[in-house]
């Protein structure tokens, strides 16, 4: 086996607390199944998400002592917007409180109904925002990246032909902007090549669409590319993050996810694009100089984007979850291959094969995991996704459910009770049984939806 090695020591710890089983059930019910809805009192290893709950290093929580608090023009703010410009090369930049607020502008700028925003693959706040506005979503990702099991580096790539296809079918006239995501989450944490990315912004030069980057997961992207991809072993990552950057137009992010802290922003190349988006800024976030986020969010962050420069520091997540996938692969559970990024994701409809799509294989297996062992994870399947405006059921291509490594938090012991509880309860799986919902909210479903066992 391979070992991963903690490149850090622990100086601040937080106490955990393990319930038992019975409570682990009345609590799970009370949630009404939704793994969203637990206390995290009542959670042992929370692993719902890697989004803001990331460790911080010891020079995160230095800055945010020194961070300058001002309404306008802080001093906090030039720092980061400074970063950015060395980091990605791009001159502007609009801050905001969080990813789905840069969809959000986005969406307001770019969309409108009928145009079509073709992409790698969705995310699930990307999409809402998009339809909120009448446009549609394109996925575009290669067949090979929806193959659970794989040994394909790079799921995450766009099927070029299948691009070029959709602009000549819509109009380059129709097409918002392409959207490329990074560390592509939803099909399993997975990377794009920065080669594809090349072929993608090639493409979008060619008929003259912008080419937008989600690089909230650009941290776990940039490991793939250096490890992965032969022409980047000998390029630093900070190199091969101005190469990515300098393909863009517009990049985008939560600092949830990159930077370990709060926040998210737009980095924007061009000043017109700029210009077009900035009014919203004010009007939905906050002044250009804080958009949302406190002085110490943005110290933070601007420490966190230096330090994903540090190869030691951003190899931390893949490195563990990598880990996680070759132990549950020993003892026969399915599990998204190759491994990537934000976490370990199991392959719920293989996991429960008897539990069909249209009862969330993938909620029916993220509540029974919570009940076996006190961890939470989410569901990544049918229940994430949304109604057609007929009522149908869209089932998910994957059904999966994501146990995600926040960086640096989590030591192998407390993988390897993981490893060992989803073990039994692969042993076990006939006692899961499927989901319904009781109540079932129009937009986001999955945040606060309550289902009941059918
Ligand atoms: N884009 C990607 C790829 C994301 O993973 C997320 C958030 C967002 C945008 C939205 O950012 O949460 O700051 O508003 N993903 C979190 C997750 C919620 O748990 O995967 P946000």
């Amino acid at each position: 086996e391979t070992v991963p090695l903690e490149m850090h020591k622990v100086r601040i710890v937080q106490k955990l607390s393990l319930p038992p089983v019975e409570r682990r059930l009345e609590k799970i019910t009370e949630a009404g199944n939704n793994t969203f809805l637990l206390k995290n009192d009542d959670v042992f290893l929370d692993m719902l998400t890697d989004s803001g709950v990331n460790a911080m290093s010891d020079r995160q929580q230095a800055a945010m002592l020194v961070a300058d608090d001002s309404y306008a023009g802080s001093a906090t703010y030039t720092r980061l917007e400074d970063k950015l410009r060395d980091i990605f090369g791009m001159h502007y930049f609009l801050p905001t409180h969080q990813g789905r607020a840069c969809e959000h502008i986005l969406a307001k700028v770019f969309v409108s109904p009928g145009k079509v925003v073709p992409m790698n693959y969705h995310f699930t706040t990307t999409k809402a925002h998009i339809t909120l506005q009448g446009g549609s979503v394109e996925e575009l990702v290669t067949d090979a990246g929806l193959e659970v099991v794989s040994v394909n580096p790079f799921k995450g790539n766009m099927d070029i032909a299948k691009l070029r296809a959709v602009i000549g079918q819509h109009g380059a006239g129709n097409i918002a902007f392409v959207r490329m995501e990074s560390g592509t989450n939803l099909i399993g944490g997975q990377p794009f090549s920065l080669a594809n990315l090349a072929e993608v912004s090639n493409v979008c030069k060619e008929h003259g669409v912008p080419l937008v980057l989600d690089a909230s997961l650009l941290a776990d992207n940039l490991y793939f590319n250096k490890t992965r991809e032969d022409h980047c072993k000998a390029m630093s990552i900070r190199e091969i993050t101005r190469r990515t950057a300098d393909l863009c137009d517009i990049i985008y992010f939560s600092a949830r996810k990159l930077g370990c802290a709060r926040g998210g922003g737009i980095c924007i190349r061009d000043r017109a694009l700029f210009e077009k988006m900035r009014p919203l800024v004010p009007l939905y976030e906050g002044f250009l100089t804080y958009g949302g986020m406190s002085v110490r969010e943005m110290e933070a962050l601007t420490v966190g984007l230096e330090e994903t420069m540090d190869e030691e520091m951003i190899n931390q997540g893949p490195m563990f979850i990598g880990y996680m996938v070759e132990q549950l692969q020993e003892r026969g559970v399915p599990v998204i291959t190759p491994a990537g990024g934000l976490g370990c994701h199991i392959d719920a409809k293989r996991f429960v094969d008897h539990i069909p799509q249209s009862q969330y294989p993938a909620g029916a297996l993220a509540s029974a995991l919570y009940i076996a062992s006190g961890i939470r994870g989410m569901e990544r399947g049918t229940l994430s996704e949304q109604r057609e405006p007929d009522g149908s059921e869209i089932f998910a291509n994957m059904e999966l459910v994501r146990l995600a490594l926040p960086r640096r938090v989590f030591t192998l012991s407390q993988v390897k009770y993981a490893v060992d509880r989803i073990a039994w309860l692969y042993d076990n799986r006939h006692l899961i049984g499927g989901l319904t919902f009781v109540e079932e909210p129009e937009v986001l479903r999955f945040f606060y939806g309550l289902l009941e066992p059918v």
